[in-house]
């Protein structure tokens, strides 16, 4: 019989799309995936280190493996993936009882490694770091409407305070001919809506093909409905691509600019490589090419030496820009990264009373912004069958999420007046005719994810 493995998956969408490509390899390989935990004879985590929380999460849960496999015996292997492997190798061994650790760049060895871990060899650590694009490698996407696809893996920009570098490698990206190819194998397996994934996308280079060049590409594939992109570095925002956008109706108007901060004197510490004015000058611009894109961001908050009037500047940007979405995070010290010798720290209880003004702040305006909605004729995808049998879910161009009642397929593209919004969520009524189509499904401000969401999957 098979061998089964159960992959747990923490962090952002490219850790999601990472732990399909790790489903792809174990699955040639002769594994079999399961949901049940309790059936695996191979644990794996697929692990975040951006922040202390998300690891202290993983290491919670390697205790449970490690408890799993007391009761289960000998033979079952448990391995930690992805960035904590790389941040933290041998002590993962040492310390957490992993049979296996294998970094972002290893995956392709995970078969052998696991071979060699059920047959007792210890201390299995694959940490190189290469220039993998796992090119040849087709993630099994997690939803049958939507697919994640990676253009690019690795950053090279040093943000102080982050560890994507790090553990993730230096920037490369893949052929778009293999991209071309994968979204089109995804398109006949019935795929509607593709997300094109890298830590700052607007990077992506391969010989004389840019980001804008490779959207132009991908909007061309049959089948495919809508087209996403995350995560555009606000340095690199111009106007050829916002262009680009405007020409193309499939490639969705909604983008995910992280801001981090509004203080000048922060963003210089933090190697942002953008001031307040710039930043504001590039959402002026997406706004010029694009009246009803929807804009979300990434805030962090407590950096070390950030003043109460560096906060009070974020909070400002925050009300200028109006966000659809923000992601908003407290700051957490990485060991490793240049930021944790800045002094001084802003003590944690300020800090979270800081992120709570803020939240308050976003809060509302998310709500206000999705509330602008009602009344509105919006384009969506439905994506799954509702929460509690409640209508379907549906997705609007500009990525928010919403409750469509009224009857549609799983994967089809509807227009419909949005009635009324329950908490959050926008209800939409389904339109009666096609014909309205001829009106214009104009498309309307929405919340894009981030590419740090904490995302948990089993
Ligand atoms: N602490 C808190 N948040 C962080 N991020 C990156 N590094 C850290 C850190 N050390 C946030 C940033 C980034 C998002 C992906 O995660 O806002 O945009
Ligand atoms: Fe790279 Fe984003 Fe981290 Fe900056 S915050 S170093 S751009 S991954």
């Amino acid at each position: 019989m098979a061998r089964r493995f159960f992959i747990q998956t923490y962090g952002c969408q490219m850790n999601a799309n990472e732990a399909g490509i790790v489903r792809t390899i174990l699955e040639s390989a002769g594994y079999e995936a399961t949901r049940a935990e309790a059936d695996a004879d191979v644990l794996l985590m697929m692990t975040c280190s951006v922040r202390e929380h998300a690891e202290q999460r993983a290491l919670g849960r390697l205790a449970a493996f490690r408890a799993q496999k007391e009761r289960r015996g000998r033979g079952t292997v448990i391995g930690v993936l992805g960035c904590m492997a790389q941040n933290l190798k041998e002590r993962l061994v040492e310390e957490q009882g992993a049979d296996i650790v294998v970094g972002p760049d290893q995956y392709r060895r995970l078969p052998e490694l696991i071979e060699q871990a059920a047959a007792g060899v210890r201390g299995l650590v694959a940490t190189e770091l290469t220039d993998e694009c796992y090119d040849t490698i087709l993630p099994r996407p997690a939803s049958p409407v939507s697919a994640l696809v990676t253009v690019m893996r690795g950053c090279n920009n040093y943000c102080t305070y982050c560890i994507v570098p790090y553990v993730k490698g230096r920037e490369r990206s893949r052929p778009p001919a293999s991209i071309i190819a994968e979204i089109r194998e995804l398109a006949q397996r019935g795929i509607k809506e593709v997300t094109l994934l890298g830590q700052n996308v607007l990077a992506y280079r391969y010989e004389g093909c840019d980001f804008p060049g490779l959207l132009r590409q991908v909007a061309e594939i049959p089948g495919i409905l809508r087209v996403r992109f995350l995560t555009s570095h606000p340095r690199d925002l111009d106007e050829r691509l916002l262009e680009c956008l405007q020409e193309l109706p499939k490639v969705c108007p909604s983008l995910h600019l992280p801001l981090q901060s509004g203080s000048d004197r922060v963003l210089r510490l933090m190697n942002r490589g953008y001031t307040r004015a710039e930043y504001l000058q590039k959402i002026d611009l997406v706004r010029r090419f694009l009246p009803a894109a929807a804009l979300s961001t990434d805030i962090l908050v407590g950096f070390p030496a950030e003043s109460e009037d560096d906060f009070a500047a974020t909070l400002a940007v925050v009300a200028q820009v109006r966000f659809d979405f923000a992601y908003m995070f407290r700051y957490s010290p990485r060991p490793g990264t240049t930021a944790v010798r800045i002094t001084p720290q802003v003590p944690a209880q300020v800090a979270g009373e800081r992120l709570s003004r803020l939240i308050n702040l976003q809060n509302r305006i998310t709500r206000e912004r999705n509330e602008e909605l009602v009344g509105k004729e919006v384009e969506l995808l439905v994506e799954a069958e509702g929460p509690a049998g409640d209508g379907l879910r549906a997705r609007t161009a500009t990525n928010k999420v919403v409750i469509l009642t009224g009857p549609a397929q799983v994967g089809e593209l509807v227009l419909a007046t949005v009635t009324q919004v329950r908490g959050w969520t926008p209800i939409a009524k389904r339109l009666k005719t096609k014909e309205q189509r001829a009106n214009g499904g104009e498309r309307f401000a929405a919340a894009p994810c981030s590419l740090f969401p904490n995302l948990e999957e089993g």
